[in-house]
Protein backbone atom coordinates (compact mmCIF):
# COMPACT_ATOMS: atom_id res chain seq x y z
CA UNK A 1 0.00 0.00 0.00
CA UNK A 2 1.19 3.35 -0.93
CA UNK A 3 0.55 6.02 1.98
CA UNK A 4 -0.87 9.21 0.67
CA UNK A 5 0.92 12.63 -0.14
CA UNK A 6 -2.01 14.78 1.44
CA UNK A 7 -2.53 15.58 4.92
CA UNK A 8 -6.52 14.71 6.91
CA UNK A 9 -8.77 17.13 5.10
CA UNK A 10 -8.36 20.94 7.02
CA UNK A 11 -5.40 20.41 8.49
CA UNK A 12 -2.84 23.15 7.49
CA UNK A 13 1.02 22.46 5.85
CA UNK A 14 2.54 25.13 4.93
CA UNK A 15 5.77 24.82 2.47
CA UNK A 16 8.41 27.61 3.36
CA UNK A 17 6.96 30.21 0.51
CA UNK A 18 3.56 30.04 2.56
CA UNK A 19 5.20 30.25 5.95
CA UNK A 20 6.97 33.50 4.96
CA UNK A 21 4.01 35.28 4.13
CA UNK A 22 2.43 33.82 7.23
CA UNK A 23 5.27 34.93 9.24
CA UNK A 24 4.91 38.43 7.50
CA UNK A 25 1.24 38.44 8.72
CA UNK A 26 1.60 37.47 12.21
CA UNK A 27 5.02 40.06 12.35
CA UNK A 28 2.50 42.52 12.05
CA UNK A 29 -0.90 41.41 14.37
CA UNK A 30 2.29 41.29 16.96
CA UNK A 31 3.86 44.41 16.07
CA UNK A 32 -0.15 45.87 16.19
CA UNK A 33 -0.99 44.80 19.48
CA UNK A 34 2.68 45.70 21.01
CA UNK A 35 2.00 49.32 19.77
CA UNK A 36 -1.03 49.51 22.04
CA UNK A 37 0.77 48.21 25.30
CA UNK A 38 -0.55 44.61 24.87
CA UNK A 39 1.34 41.50 26.11
CA UNK A 40 1.37 37.80 24.71
CA UNK A 41 0.47 34.92 26.56
CA UNK A 42 -0.98 31.88 25.84
CA UNK A 43 -2.88 28.82 27.04
CA UNK A 44 -3.04 24.84 26.47
CA UNK A 45 -4.15 23.27 23.11
CA UNK A 46 -6.12 20.98 24.95
CA UNK A 47 -8.50 21.49 27.41
CA UNK A 48 -11.64 19.69 29.27
CA UNK A 49 -14.60 19.63 27.31
CA UNK A 50 -16.65 21.41 30.11
CA UNK A 51 -14.66 24.71 30.17
CA UNK A 52 -16.34 25.41 25.78
CA UNK A 53 -19.77 23.30 26.96
CA UNK A 54 -20.35 25.99 29.46
CA UNK A 55 -20.64 29.43 27.33
CA UNK A 56 -19.31 28.89 24.02
CA UNK A 57 -22.44 27.41 22.38
CA UNK A 58 -23.91 24.42 21.18
CA UNK A 59 -22.91 24.98 17.62
CA UNK A 60 -19.60 24.70 18.24
CA UNK A 61 -18.83 22.41 20.80
CA UNK A 62 -21.71 19.75 19.29
CA UNK A 63 -20.95 20.13 15.66
CA UNK A 64 -17.57 21.26 15.03
CA UNK A 65 -15.82 20.25 17.66
CA UNK A 66 -12.87 17.78 18.06
CA UNK A 67 -13.42 15.79 21.47
CA UNK A 68 -12.49 12.46 22.71
CA UNK A 69 -11.99 10.70 25.84
CA UNK A 70 -7.75 10.83 27.09
CA UNK A 71 -6.50 7.62 28.25
CA UNK A 72 -7.85 8.58 32.02
CA UNK A 73 -11.02 8.53 30.23
CA UNK A 74 -11.40 12.58 30.66
CA UNK A 75 -13.75 14.52 28.39
CA UNK A 76 -11.33 16.53 26.13
CA UNK A 77 -11.41 19.12 23.26
CA UNK A 78 -8.66 20.26 21.18
CA UNK A 79 -9.78 24.45 21.82
CA UNK A 80 -11.95 25.41 19.06
CA UNK A 81 -11.05 29.14 20.37
CA UNK A 82 -9.08 30.83 22.98
CA UNK A 83 -11.58 33.01 25.07
CA UNK A 84 -12.94 30.54 27.45
CA UNK A 85 -10.10 29.22 28.20
CA UNK A 86 -8.22 33.36 28.88
CA UNK A 87 -11.20 33.59 31.08
CA UNK A 88 -9.82 30.86 33.39
CA UNK A 89 -6.61 32.16 32.94
CA UNK A 90 -7.28 35.44 34.88
CA UNK A 91 -10.06 33.60 37.06
CA UNK A 92 -7.22 31.85 38.32
CA UNK A 93 -4.67 35.12 39.42
CA UNK A 94 -6.70 36.67 41.76
CA UNK A 95 -3.96 38.63 42.57
CA UNK A 96 -3.48 40.47 38.66
CA UNK A 97 -3.51 44.06 38.61
CA UNK A 98 -6.71 44.68 36.50
CA UNK A 99 -7.09 45.59 33.76
CA UNK A 100 -4.62 43.92 31.51
CA UNK A 101 -4.73 43.98 28.04
CA UNK A 102 -3.73 40.78 26.52
CA UNK A 103 -2.56 38.84 22.95
CA UNK A 104 -2.13 35.60 21.72
CA UNK A 105 -1.82 33.83 18.80
CA UNK A 106 -3.48 30.41 19.61
CA UNK A 107 -3.43 27.11 17.18
CA UNK A 108 -7.21 26.33 16.89
CA UNK A 109 -9.64 23.34 15.97
CA UNK A 110 -12.98 23.40 14.70
CA UNK A 111 -14.14 20.47 12.31
CA UNK A 112 -15.94 22.92 10.19
CA UNK A 113 -16.94 22.04 6.25
CA UNK A 114 -13.22 22.93 4.39
CA UNK A 115 -13.94 25.92 2.39
CA UNK A 116 -12.71 29.48 1.47
CA UNK A 117 -11.23 31.34 4.83
CA UNK A 118 -12.63 27.89 7.34
CA UNK A 119 -10.29 25.21 7.25
CA UNK A 120 -10.16 22.67 10.65
CA UNK A 121 -6.64 23.51 12.18
CA UNK A 122 -5.96 27.44 11.85
CA UNK A 123 -4.08 30.64 13.82
CA UNK A 124 -6.66 32.63 15.57
CA UNK A 125 -4.32 35.76 16.40
CA UNK A 126 -6.37 37.17 19.77
CA UNK A 127 -6.61 40.68 21.56
CA UNK A 128 -8.34 41.15 24.97
CA UNK A 129 -8.94 43.46 27.33
CA UNK A 130 -10.30 42.31 31.06
CA UNK A 131 -11.22 44.39 34.03
CA UNK A 132 -12.41 47.44 32.75
CA UNK A 133 -16.46 47.33 31.67
CA UNK A 134 -16.12 50.79 30.63
CA UNK A 135 -16.81 51.64 27.05
CA UNK A 136 -12.94 53.37 26.46
CA UNK A 137 -12.19 49.73 26.51
CA UNK A 138 -14.52 48.34 23.57
CA UNK A 139 -13.01 51.54 21.59
CA UNK A 140 -9.53 50.90 22.23
CA UNK A 141 -10.32 47.45 20.96
CA UNK A 142 -11.74 48.63 18.09
CA UNK A 143 -8.77 50.72 17.37
CA UNK A 144 -6.60 48.17 17.62
CA UNK A 145 -8.37 46.63 14.74
CA UNK A 146 -8.53 49.63 12.73
CA UNK A 147 -4.71 49.99 13.42
CA UNK A 148 -3.92 46.40 12.03
CA UNK A 149 -6.00 47.01 8.83
CA UNK A 150 -3.92 50.36 8.65
CA UNK A 151 -0.60 48.60 9.03
CA UNK A 152 -1.17 46.49 6.28
CA UNK A 153 -2.19 49.37 4.09
CA UNK A 154 -5.71 48.17 3.46
CA UNK A 155 -7.79 51.37 2.89
CA UNK A 156 -10.95 51.33 5.00
CA UNK A 157 -13.36 50.80 1.40
CA UNK A 158 -12.48 47.28 1.26
CA UNK A 159 -13.58 45.71 4.20
CA UNK A 160 -16.57 46.85 7.36
CA UNK A 161 -16.38 46.80 10.59
CA UNK A 162 -20.10 46.48 11.37
CA UNK A 163 -21.03 46.20 14.82
CA UNK A 164 -24.13 46.34 17.23
CA UNK A 165 -24.90 45.44 20.67
CA UNK A 166 -26.24 41.90 22.20
CA UNK A 167 -27.54 44.21 25.69
CA UNK A 168 -29.20 46.75 23.03
CA UNK A 169 -30.45 43.85 20.84
CA UNK A 170 -32.02 41.81 24.01
CA UNK A 171 -34.10 45.22 24.33
CA UNK A 172 -34.75 45.94 20.81
CA UNK A 173 -35.88 41.87 20.50
CA UNK A 174 -38.33 41.88 23.13
CA UNK A 175 -39.66 45.36 22.08
CA UNK A 176 -40.45 43.50 18.73
CA UNK A 177 -42.50 40.73 20.76
CA UNK A 178 -39.93 37.94 21.13
CA UNK A 179 -40.33 36.38 24.29
CA UNK A 180 -37.04 36.95 26.93
CA UNK A 181 -36.66 32.92 26.58
CA UNK A 182 -36.01 33.00 23.36
CA UNK A 183 -34.03 35.64 22.63
CA UNK A 184 -30.57 33.74 22.15
CA UNK A 185 -32.48 31.46 19.82
CA UNK A 186 -33.26 34.25 17.53
CA UNK A 187 -29.57 35.73 17.98
CA UNK A 188 -28.39 32.54 16.77
CA UNK A 189 -31.11 33.01 13.80
CA UNK A 190 -30.04 36.17 12.88
CA UNK A 191 -26.17 35.15 13.25
CA UNK A 192 -27.11 32.62 10.54
CA UNK A 193 -28.01 35.28 7.87
CA UNK A 194 -25.53 35.55 5.99
CA UNK A 195 -24.41 32.27 6.02
CA UNK A 196 -28.27 30.47 4.18
CA UNK A 197 -30.20 31.18 1.65
CA UNK A 198 -32.81 33.99 2.35
CA UNK A 199 -35.77 31.45 1.72
CA UNK A 200 -34.33 28.66 4.57
CA UNK A 201 -33.35 31.66 6.60
CA UNK A 202 -36.70 33.37 6.67
CA UNK A 203 -38.24 29.59 7.74
CA UNK A 204 -35.59 29.27 10.50
CA UNK A 205 -36.33 32.94 11.68
CA UNK A 206 -39.60 32.06 11.69
CA UNK A 207 -39.06 28.69 13.92
CA UNK A 208 -36.95 30.88 16.23
CA UNK A 209 -39.74 33.69 16.94
CA UNK A 210 -42.09 30.45 17.81
CA UNK A 211 -43.84 30.32 14.42
CA UNK A 212 -44.75 34.50 14.78
CA UNK A 213 -45.12 36.01 11.18
CA UNK A 214 -45.60 39.45 12.78
CA UNK A 215 -42.56 39.38 15.16
CA UNK A 216 -40.12 37.28 12.72
CA UNK A 217 -41.25 40.36 10.30
CA UNK A 218 -40.36 42.63 12.88
CA UNK A 219 -36.76 41.18 13.25
CA UNK A 220 -36.04 41.39 10.24
CA UNK A 221 -36.90 45.01 9.78
CA UNK A 222 -34.93 45.28 12.81
CA UNK A 223 -32.14 43.63 11.76
CA UNK A 224 -32.32 45.40 8.21
CA UNK A 225 -31.52 48.74 10.10
CA UNK A 226 -28.48 50.85 9.45
CA UNK A 227 -28.23 53.59 10.85
CA UNK A 228 -28.73 54.31 14.85
CA UNK A 229 -30.86 57.51 13.64
CA UNK A 230 -33.29 55.40 11.47
CA UNK A 231 -36.53 56.84 13.17
CA UNK A 232 -38.21 53.91 13.17
CA UNK A 233 -35.13 52.31 15.76
CA UNK A 234 -35.13 55.40 17.23
CA UNK A 235 -39.34 54.88 17.84
CA UNK A 236 -38.57 51.64 18.88
CA UNK A 237 -35.66 52.27 21.38
CA UNK A 238 -37.55 55.19 23.27
CA UNK A 239 -35.57 56.32 26.12
CA UNK A 240 -34.12 52.98 26.20
CA UNK A 241 -31.21 53.28 28.24
CA UNK A 242 -28.81 50.76 25.67
CA UNK A 243 -30.05 52.86 22.61
CA UNK A 244 -27.67 55.59 24.56
CA UNK A 245 -24.85 53.29 24.58
CA UNK A 246 -25.01 52.92 20.87
CA UNK A 247 -25.74 56.23 20.13
CA UNK A 248 -22.52 56.99 22.09
CA UNK A 249 -20.63 54.71 20.89
CA UNK A 250 -20.97 55.97 17.43
CA UNK A 251 -20.30 59.10 18.35
CA UNK A 252 -16.92 58.10 20.00
CA UNK A 253 -15.26 55.52 17.06
CA UNK A 254 -16.49 58.90 14.72
CA UNK A 255 -14.87 60.90 16.23
CA UNK A 256 -11.37 59.37 17.45
CA UNK A 257 -11.30 58.23 13.56
CA UNK A 258 -11.39 54.50 13.44
CA UNK A 259 -12.78 53.51 9.89
CA UNK A 260 -14.55 51.06 8.22
CA UNK A 261 -17.29 51.04 11.31
CA UNK A 262 -20.86 50.90 10.91
CA UNK A 263 -24.01 50.30 13.01
CA UNK A 264 -25.76 46.90 12.35
CA UNK A 265 -28.06 45.33 14.11
CA UNK A 266 -27.38 42.16 11.81
CA UNK A 267 -24.04 41.57 13.68
CA UNK A 268 -24.99 39.48 16.59
CA UNK A 269 -22.50 37.18 16.92
CA UNK A 270 -23.26 33.51 17.27
CA UNK A 271 -21.18 32.79 20.63
CA UNK A 272 -23.42 32.55 23.58
CA UNK A 273 -20.85 34.42 26.02
CA UNK A 274 -21.32 37.69 24.66
CA UNK A 275 -23.29 40.23 26.57
CA UNK A 276 -22.42 44.19 25.37
CA UNK A 277 -20.90 45.77 22.32
CA UNK A 278 -19.99 42.73 19.45
CA UNK A 279 -18.24 43.44 15.91
CA UNK A 280 -17.62 41.67 12.51
CA UNK A 281 -15.22 42.18 10.14
CA UNK A 282 -16.54 41.60 7.04
CA UNK A 283 -14.67 42.15 2.76
CA UNK A 284 -16.95 44.23 1.24
CA UNK A 285 -16.17 42.93 -2.39
CA UNK A 286 -17.85 39.48 -3.03
CA UNK A 287 -14.31 37.28 -2.65
CA UNK A 288 -13.95 36.45 0.97
CA UNK A 289 -17.69 35.84 2.26
CA UNK A 290 -16.77 34.90 5.50
CA UNK A 291 -15.91 36.99 8.76
CA UNK A 292 -12.29 37.80 8.75
CA UNK A 293 -12.57 38.94 12.30
CA UNK A 294 -15.42 39.08 14.99
CA UNK A 295 -15.40 39.88 19.23
CA UNK A 296 -17.36 41.65 21.63
CA UNK A 297 -17.54 42.30 25.21
CA UNK A 298 -18.15 39.19 27.66
CA UNK A 299 -19.32 39.91 31.13
CA UNK A 300 -20.27 36.84 32.62
CA UNK A 301 -17.51 34.69 31.36
CA UNK A 302 -14.86 34.92 33.99
CA UNK A 303 -17.40 34.24 37.32
CA UNK A 304 -18.06 30.72 35.74
CA UNK A 305 -14.82 29.93 37.64
CA UNK A 306 -16.13 31.74 41.09
CA UNK A 307 -14.31 34.35 40.84
CA UNK A 308 -15.40 37.91 41.01
CA UNK A 309 -17.22 39.39 38.16
CA UNK A 310 -14.47 40.63 35.75
CA UNK A 311 -15.70 41.91 32.31
CA UNK A 312 -13.47 41.28 29.14
CA UNK A 313 -13.38 42.88 25.60
CA UNK A 314 -11.68 41.38 22.53
CA UNK A 315 -11.66 39.83 19.13
CA UNK A 316 -10.26 37.09 16.85
CA UNK A 317 -9.03 37.27 13.55
CA UNK A 318 -8.27 34.00 11.54
CA UNK A 319 -4.52 34.69 10.02
CA UNK A 320 -5.74 32.66 7.36
CA UNK A 321 -8.66 34.31 6.69
CA UNK A 322 -6.75 37.49 7.37
CA UNK A 323 -4.41 36.14 4.54
CA UNK A 324 -6.62 35.66 1.81
CA UNK A 325 -8.10 38.90 1.96
CA UNK A 326 -4.51 40.15 1.75
CA UNK A 327 -3.92 38.51 -1.30
CA UNK A 328 -7.22 39.86 -3.14
CA UNK A 329 -6.47 43.38 -2.85
CA UNK A 330 -2.95 42.71 -3.71
CA UNK A 331 -1.62 43.43 -0.20
CA UNK A 332 1.01 41.18 0.46
CA UNK A 333 4.67 42.54 -0.13
CA UNK A 334 6.01 40.88 -3.81
CA UNK A 335 9.41 41.30 -2.30
CA UNK A 336 8.42 38.24 0.05
CA UNK A 337 8.34 35.79 -3.34
CA UNK A 338 12.03 36.59 -3.80
CA UNK A 339 13.24 36.96 -0.67
CA UNK A 340 16.55 35.01 -0.54
CA UNK A 341 17.37 32.28 1.97
CA UNK A 342 20.74 33.81 3.26
CA UNK A 343 23.30 36.38 2.84
CA UNK A 344 26.31 34.11 1.81
CA UNK A 345 26.97 30.92 0.57
CA UNK A 346 30.12 29.06 1.31
CA UNK A 347 31.18 27.19 -1.79
CA UNK A 348 33.80 23.89 -0.98
CA UNK A 349 35.90 23.20 -3.19
CA UNK A 350 37.06 19.47 -2.13
CA UNK A 351 35.73 17.39 0.77
CA UNK A 352 39.01 17.94 2.65
CA UNK A 353 38.88 21.43 3.23
CA UNK A 354 35.08 20.91 4.64
CA UNK A 355 36.23 20.85 8.27
CA UNK A 356 37.77 24.85 7.67
CA UNK A 357 34.68 25.83 5.29
CA UNK A 358 32.54 24.48 8.07
CA UNK A 359 34.56 27.16 10.62
CA UNK A 360 34.35 29.81 7.94
CA UNK A 361 30.46 29.79 8.01
CA UNK A 362 30.53 29.46 12.07
CA UNK A 363 32.59 32.27 11.88
CA UNK A 364 30.29 34.51 9.52
CA UNK A 365 27.10 33.44 11.82
CA UNK A 366 28.88 34.71 14.59
CA UNK A 367 28.85 38.05 13.17
CA UNK A 368 25.38 38.36 12.08
CA UNK A 369 25.30 37.19 7.94
CA UNK A 370 23.02 34.56 7.27
CA UNK A 371 25.31 32.00 5.61
CA UNK A 372 24.42 29.06 4.21
CA UNK A 373 27.22 26.20 3.24
CA UNK A 374 27.21 24.09 0.51
CA UNK A 375 25.66 20.20 1.68
CA UNK A 376 25.74 18.66 -2.07
CA UNK A 377 29.05 17.99 -2.10
CA UNK A 378 29.19 18.63 -6.13
CA UNK A 379 31.15 20.39 -8.34
CA UNK A 380 32.43 24.03 -7.59
CA UNK A 381 30.50 24.84 -10.67
CA UNK A 382 27.10 23.54 -9.72
CA UNK A 383 27.38 25.05 -6.11
CA UNK A 384 27.42 28.23 -7.45
CA UNK A 385 24.46 27.69 -9.96
CA UNK A 386 22.43 26.53 -6.71
CA UNK A 387 23.61 29.67 -4.57
CA UNK A 388 22.42 31.96 -7.65
CA UNK A 389 19.14 29.96 -8.09
CA UNK A 390 18.77 30.67 -4.48
CA UNK A 391 18.84 34.49 -4.61
CA UNK A 392 21.53 34.46 -2.53
CA UNK A 393 23.65 37.42 -3.52
CA UNK A 394 27.72 36.46 -2.41
CA UNK A 395 29.68 33.34 -2.61
CA UNK A 396 32.97 32.44 -0.85
CA UNK A 397 35.09 29.90 -2.18
CA UNK A 398 36.77 27.72 0.66
CA UNK A 399 39.73 25.78 -1.21
CA UNK A 400 42.94 24.24 -0.23
CA UNK A 401 45.05 26.95 -1.31
CA UNK A 402 42.78 29.75 -0.04
CA UNK A 403 42.75 27.94 3.75
CA UNK A 404 46.53 27.73 2.99
CA UNK A 405 46.24 31.25 2.60
CA UNK A 406 43.63 32.04 5.07
CA UNK A 407 42.36 34.74 2.47
CA UNK A 408 39.12 33.66 0.77
CA UNK A 409 37.58 34.96 -2.19
CA UNK A 410 34.14 36.27 -1.75
CA UNK A 411 32.37 37.20 -5.06
CA UNK A 412 29.12 39.54 -5.70
CA UNK A 413 26.98 37.39 -8.09
CA UNK A 414 25.25 40.51 -9.39
CA UNK A 415 27.69 41.78 -11.14
CA UNK A 416 30.76 39.27 -10.05
CA UNK A 417 33.28 41.60 -8.78
CA UNK A 418 34.92 39.55 -6.29
CA UNK A 419 36.76 40.49 -3.14
CA UNK A 420 39.27 38.51 -1.47
CA UNK A 421 40.61 38.94 2.19
CA UNK A 422 40.59 37.27 6.18
CA UNK A 423 37.85 36.47 7.31
CA UNK A 424 38.05 39.48 9.77
CA UNK A 425 38.42 41.85 6.82
CA UNK A 426 35.41 40.44 4.51
CA UNK A 427 33.24 40.43 7.79
CA UNK A 428 34.36 44.13 8.08
CA UNK A 429 33.81 44.63 4.17
CA UNK A 430 30.42 42.75 4.20
CA UNK A 431 29.20 45.12 7.91
CA UNK A 432 30.05 48.64 5.88
CA UNK A 433 28.20 47.49 2.59
P1 LIG B 1 -15.21 33.53 16.10
O1 LIG B 1 -16.11 34.47 15.37
O2 LIG B 1 -15.72 32.16 16.32
O3 LIG B 1 -14.88 34.23 17.48
O4 LIG B 1 -13.82 33.45 15.35
C1 LIG B 1 -13.08 34.63 15.08
C2 LIG B 1 -12.36 34.51 13.75
O5 LIG B 1 -11.58 33.32 13.73
C3 LIG B 1 -13.29 34.37 12.54
O6 LIG B 1 -13.77 35.62 12.13
C4 LIG B 1 -12.32 33.76 11.53
O7 LIG B 1 -11.50 34.74 10.95
C5 LIG B 1 -11.47 32.86 12.39
N1 LIG B 1 -11.98 31.48 12.27
C6 LIG B 1 -13.01 30.92 12.92
N2 LIG B 1 -13.19 29.65 12.51
C7 LIG B 1 -12.25 29.40 11.58
C8 LIG B 1 -11.89 28.27 10.77
N3 LIG B 1 -12.55 27.13 10.85
N4 LIG B 1 -10.86 28.40 9.91
C9 LIG B 1 -10.14 29.55 9.82
N5 LIG B 1 -10.42 30.65 10.56
C10 LIG B 1 -11.47 30.58 11.42
C11 LIG B 1 -14.14 33.64 18.47
O8 LIG B 1 -13.53 32.62 18.36
C12 LIG B 1 -14.05 34.49 19.75
N6 LIG B 1 -13.42 33.68 20.80
C13 LIG B 1 -13.28 35.76 19.46
C14 LIG B 1 -13.13 36.64 20.67
C15 LIG B 1 -11.98 36.93 21.34
N7 LIG B 1 -14.12 37.29 21.27
C16 LIG B 1 -13.62 37.98 22.29
N8 LIG B 1 -12.33 37.76 22.33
Amino acid sequence: MTLSTKPLGGMRQRYPEEFRVENYVTGKLREGSLKAGFEEYDGPVMEPLSLFAAKSGGELVERQSYTFLDRSEREVILRPEMTPSLARMIAHRGELQLPVRWFSMPLCFRYERPQRGRVREFLQFNCDILGSSDLSADLEIMMVLGGIMESFKAPSSIYRIGWSSRRFMTSALERCGVPSESVQTVFAAVDRRDKMKPGPWRESLMEACGGSEKIASMVEKLVGVESTGDPWLRELMEGCESHEEIVRFQDLLARSGVEGTSFSPAVVRGLDYYTGIVFELMDTGGENRRALCGGGRYDNLVSLFGSKKISGVGFGMGVLTLTLFLETYGLIPKTLESAHPADLYVAVVSGDVLAEAAALARFFRGRGFRTMIDVSGRKIGRQFGEASRLGIPRIVTVGSEEVALGRFPMKLLADGTVTTGTPEELASFLAAD
